[in-house]
């Protein structure tokens, strides 16, 4: 067989060189012979495993050897362990995965799983790897079908995010989603103590980050905290410091996915807005309210268009991969200029900006020409690749966002408009290509402007 792993394990950190080198896989845990390790969380690592009776295919997740017996970490580990095994053969659902068995051995204890071939939703939440909307849609009521089954069983699962939502594929195509990690679950018939404060927090929602008393509205949140990444490329809240997002959390709004992404319709993004309420009064009451809206959105026309505006977004990326300003941009980056920018056309003779005009919206020409007339005489002529009114956009002061030369269409135009606004919220890295794109750009003119004085007949 064919692995085509490393992808959807979580991502490390390169290991600096004086850590020792990987430990090598074990050949065997208990009767299962290992193949590959796919993926690990903060205390255990998951292995592709042979089952040598039955053929088939497992997931093994081992609690990760070597932590202090008697330490904290290991009373977390155990009652992990422990809630997840509790769940051996309890849940039938194709959008669960099946927890075979436990084994608790004294050493390593490890859960034995229904193996899920295709990765987890983490990789299409990348900017590049983004789903169309319909396929989201489906994803999120096949989820929340799921997660309902699990909570008619008395079950929260409390850490709903990308690397618990397992998938299979036919190619590109996401078939089938399954629920996994009861790690965190909240068992609302058991009677023995179970952990609080648990999950994690990109997706939380604020009563769970209080440590209420919690009911499906807290994972109903975390889905929708999901699919709002799903659609969009990053998360709803989004910073650096733990603090700052909890802040948000408690009193931020996330941006309008409108903004984020063409083609979202109105109702998926009330939806998710909805979900994604502090007060959970003001969410979806059930799953099955969630579900159901969910599939009132599939069939609404304007997805229809999905597979269009696929074909669309990459003959736009191929274009911005061709141009001089993208050059130092990764696919990451360039995908998500793709998405988030606002595809504007301009038809010949139209103005972009008149002098005098106050603007912070600029443009990077992706296709025709516009031209800068000074006092009516042409100073310049800007083709596909460069950017006009960056300097209203760079300007430290009100004064200087002052146009001081007309821009007019002379060639049939595509330009990508960004003002700040849309600008902030790119991620870190893609705003720092812009601003490594821009001085590129001004150091031409300055070069030229120089030129200019000192050759005047140069001038175009
Ligand atoms: N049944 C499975 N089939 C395939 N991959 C799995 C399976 N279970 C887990 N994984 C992979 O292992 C990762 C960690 O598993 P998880 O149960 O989430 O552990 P943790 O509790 O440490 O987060 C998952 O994000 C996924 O990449
Ligand atoms: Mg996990």
């Amino acid at each position: 067989m064919r692995l085509t792993l490393p992808a959807m394990s979580q991502p490390r950190p390169a290991a600096p060189h004086t850590l020792p080198p990987e430990p090598a896989l074990p050949s065997h845990i208990g009767k299962y012979r290992i193949k590959a390790k796919i993926g690990e969380g903060a205390t255990s690592e998951v292995f592709l495993a042979h089952d040598p009776f039955s053929g088939a295919d497992v997931a093994i997740k081992r609690v990760r050897p070597g932590v202090l017996p008697n330490s904290r970490e290991s009373h977390f580990q155990r009652r992990f362990f422990a809630a997840e095994a509790a769940l051996v053969g309890r849940l039938h659902h194709p959008g669960v995965v099946q927890i075979l068995d436990a084994v608790a051995d004294v050493d390593a204890p490890y859960l034995v799983m229904e193996y899920v071939s295709g990765g987890t939703l983490r990789r299409f939440c990348r900017a590049d790897g983004l789903l169309p909307l319909s396929q989201i849609i489906e994803i999120g009521f096949k989820c929340a079908m799921a997660l309902g089954y699990c909570y008619r069983q008395g079950l929260i699962h409390r850490d709903v995010k990308p690397a618990n939502l397992l998938v299979e594929l036919d190619g590109e195509q996401v078939t089938q989603v399954k629920v996994t990690d009861f790690g965190s679950v909240f068992n609302q018939t058991a009677e023995h103590t179970q952990i609080y404060r648990v999950g994690s927090l990109a997706y939380m929602s604020p009563e769970q980050l209080d440590g209420d008393v919690l009911d499906a509205r807290a994972d109903i949140y975390s889905l929708a905290g999901v699919l709002y990444h799903l659609v969009a490329g990053r998360p709803p809240f989004d910073a650096q410091q733990q603090q700052a997002i909890m802040h948000q959390i408690y009193h931020g709004q996330a941006p309008s996915l409108a903004t984020l992404r063409e083609g979202v319709p109105e109702a998926l993004q009330a939806l998710i807005e909805r979900c994604l309420a502090k007060d959970r009064e003001q969410r979806p009451a059930s799953w099955e309210e969630f579900a159901q809206a969910l599939s009132a959105l599939s069939a609404d026309k304007a997805l229809a268009r999905g597979p269009l505006q696929e074909v669309l977004d990459s003959e736009r990326f191929t274009l911005l991969r061709s141009l001089d300003f993208f050059a130092g941009f990764g696919d990451v980056e360039l995908w998500e200029v793709v998405r988030r920018a606002k595809w504007q056309r301009h038809t010949y003779g139209q103005a972009l900006f008149r002098k005098g005009d106050e603007g912070n919206t600029f443009h990077i020409v992706t296709q025709g020409q516009v031209e800068v007339y000074r006092e009516g005489k042409l100073v310049a002529q800007i083709s596909a690749g460069s950017s006009v009114g960056e300097m209203a956009y760079l300007a430290p002061n009100p004064e200087l966002r002052v146009h001081t030369v007309d821009i007019l269409v002379s060639q049939q135009a595509t330009t990508l408009a960004f003002t700040p606004d849309t600008l902030a919220q790119l991620s870190l890295p893609t705003r720092h290509l812009f601003d490594k794109a821009f001085i590129g750009v001004l150091v031409r003119r300055l070069h030229s402007a120089h030129e200019a004085l000192a050759h005047p007949r140069r001038v175009l």
